[in-house]
C-alpha cells in the first residue's frame, strides 16, 4: 500500500458544503491499494501499520484531486490559426463561420484525416494535458457530420480509452451543425442523426452521453428536444452547449432534458439560472471560449450565487478554444468568472466529475474513491492560481500510478 506523505495542503474538494467548501487537511498524508484510496487524514494520524510502506513525498506542496477536462473537442483534423489572426482584427466567430470557415472547415480536415492520424495527434494532445494535473478527459465528436466519420472519431475514443491511462469518457454530438451537403435539407440530416447515428453508437456502446450545439445559428430548441429526446430514450445522458451565442432557451431545455451538464451559457437568463439550479443541471464554464472569440465572459458568481454547482473546463478545440490548459482555464474562471480559486478547483475536480456523471469514483481524494491526484508547486489553491506561471504540476497520479513526473 503506497502513501503520499508531507502534503502541506491537501484540497480533498468533497462534495459537501458549498462550492467554495473544498475541506483541506494540513499536513495530510493519503495511502491507496491498487488504484483505490484507502486512507486520507492528517499525517499524525497515519495508523501504524502505514509506516513501512513504500512512500512518496509532497515536499510540504498543495494536492489536489487529478484535475478533470469535461468539455473538449479532442479529436480532429486540421488546425484553424488563419480565423484566429481573422477575430483578433474584428470579424466575428458567426461572420467566419458563415463564410465556410468555423466548424466546417474543421470538419472537412477531419474527414480527409485518417482513424489513425486522429488518435496519434489525441494521444499527444492526453500526454501534455497530463503534465497540467488532468487525469480524465470528457471527449467529443462532432466533426465528422457523417455516420461513417462519428463512428471513426468516437472510434479514436474507445481506443485511447483501452491504450492510455488517462479516463477517456465520449460524447457524441453529431448535432454539432448541419453538414454542407444537407444545407439545403436540414430536416433530412436531423432524421439522419435520429434515426441512424444514435441508435449506431448507442448499439455498438461508443459514447456515453449525447450532446448538441443548441442555438439560432445551429439547432433550435424544438430540434434539440426532439434529438436529445430520443438519445436519452436509447440510453445517452443529455448535454447542451447552450445559450453560448444568444440568450435563446439552451438552459431551459437543460433543465426540462434532466441534462447532466449544460456548457458555455455567456447568455443564460435569469430564468435559465433558476431551472437549472432546480433541476440540478450542473453548469460548465468555458473561459477559453469566449476569450478566443473576444466575448463577454460568463458570470459564473451569479450562477453559483442562484445555487447552479460551476465546473470549469476548457472547450479545446480547433476554432473557439485552441487551447488544453485545465489551470489557465480555471485562473481566467477567477479573474473573469469571480470565482475564488477554492470555486474553481471544486469546479475542475467534483463538479466536473458530476459533469460528467462520475462524482462516485472520481473528482475528491477521499476514501474509496480511485487514487487520481496531482502535486502542484503551490502552498495553496490560492498561491497557485494567484501566481499563475503555467508548468506547475509536479507530479501527477492517475489510479495510483505515477502519470507525469517533472524532470527537476
Ligand atoms: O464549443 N459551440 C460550438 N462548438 C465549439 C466550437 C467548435 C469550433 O469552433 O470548431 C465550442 O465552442
Ligand atoms: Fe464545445
Amino acid at each position: 500500500m503506497p502513501i503520499l506523505k508531507n502534503i502541506g495542503f491537501l484540497a480533498t474538494c468533497k462534495d459537501e458544503g458549498e462550492q467554495g467548501e473544498i475541506h483541506p487537511i494540513k499536513n495530510a498524508a493519503i495511502a491507496w491499494q491498487n488504484d483505490t484510496i484507502s486512507w486520507v487524514g492528517s499525517e499524525s494520524d497515519l495508523p501504524s501499520e502505514y509506516n513501512n510502506e513504500e512512500a512518496f513525498d509532497a515536499d510540504g506542496k498543495l494536492v489536489i484531486p487529478g484535475l478533470i477536462d469535461c468539455h473538449t473537442h479532442l479529436a480532429f483534423g486540421g488546425w484553424r490559426s488563419d480565423e484566429f489572426a481573422m477575430r483578433v482584427q474584428g470579424k466575428s466567430y458567426l461572420e467566419i463561420a458563415k463564410a465556410g470557415g468555423g466548424i466546417l472547415s474543421t470538419v472537412k480536415e477531419t474527414r480527409k484525416a485518417s482513424e489513425d492520424e486522429l488518435y496519434e495527434k489525441a494521444f499527444g494532445f492526453l500526454k501534455e494535458m497530463a503534465k497540467l494535473g488532468v487525469t480524465t478527459v470528457e471527449c467529443k465528436s462532432g466533426y465528422g457530420l457523417s455516420l461513417e466519420d462519428e463512428m471513426k472519431t468516437l472510434r479514436v475514443y474507445q481506443r485511447l480509452a483501452e491504450d492510455q491511462p488517462m479516463h477517456i469518457i465520449s460524447t457524441f454530438l453529431g448535432a454539432h451543425t448541419i453538414p454542407p451537403e444537407y444545407k439545403d435539407n436540414r430536416q433530412a440530416y436531423i432524421d439522419l442523426v435520429i434515426e441512424e447515428m444514435i441508435p449506431r453508437v448507442a448499439e455498438k456502446e461508443l459514447a456515453e452521453f449525447c450532446d448538441i450545439f443548441a442555438e439560432d445559428s445551429a439547432f433550435t430548441i424544438e430540434e434539440s428536444r426532439r434529438i436529445l429526446t430520443t438519445a436519452k430514450a436509447a440510453g445517452l445522458t443529455p448535454k447542451l452547449h447552450a445559450d453560448q451565442l444568444t440568450s435563446c432557451g439552451g438552459a431551459e431545455l437543460a433543465a426540462e432534458m434532466e441534462a447532466a451538464s449544460a456548457d458555455h451559457l455567456e447568455k443564460i437568463s435569469d430564468k435559465g439560472i433558476e431551472a437549472m439550479a432546480k433541476a440540478g443541471v450542473v453548469g460548465v464554464t468555458l473561459p477559453l471560449a469566449s476569450l478566443y472569440t473576444q466575448e463577454e465572459p460568463l458570470n459564473c458568481r451569479k450562477l453559483v450565487d442562484g445555487g447552479v454547482e460551476v465546473a470549469v473546463a476548457t472547450d479545446f478545440n480547433p476554432g473557439s478554444a485552441p487551447s488544453y490548459d485545465l489551470p489557465l482555464a480555471m485562473m481566467l474562471t477567477c479573474n473573469q468568472g469571480r470565482l475564488t480559486p477554492a470555486e474553481v478547483l471544486k469546479g475542475a475536480s467534483i463538479y466536473a466529475a458530476k459533469a460528467i456523471k462520475r462524482d462516485l469514483k472520481l473528482g475528491s481524494i477521499e476514501k474509496g474513491k480511485l487514487a487520481d491526484f496531482a502535486i502542484i508547486d503551490a502552498p495553496d489553491p490560492n498561491f497557485w492560481m494567484y501566481h499563475y506561471k503555467g508548468g506547475q504540476c509536479l507530479r501527477n497520479f492517475k489510479k495510483g500510478r505515477k502519470l507525469y513526473e517533472k524532470s527537476s
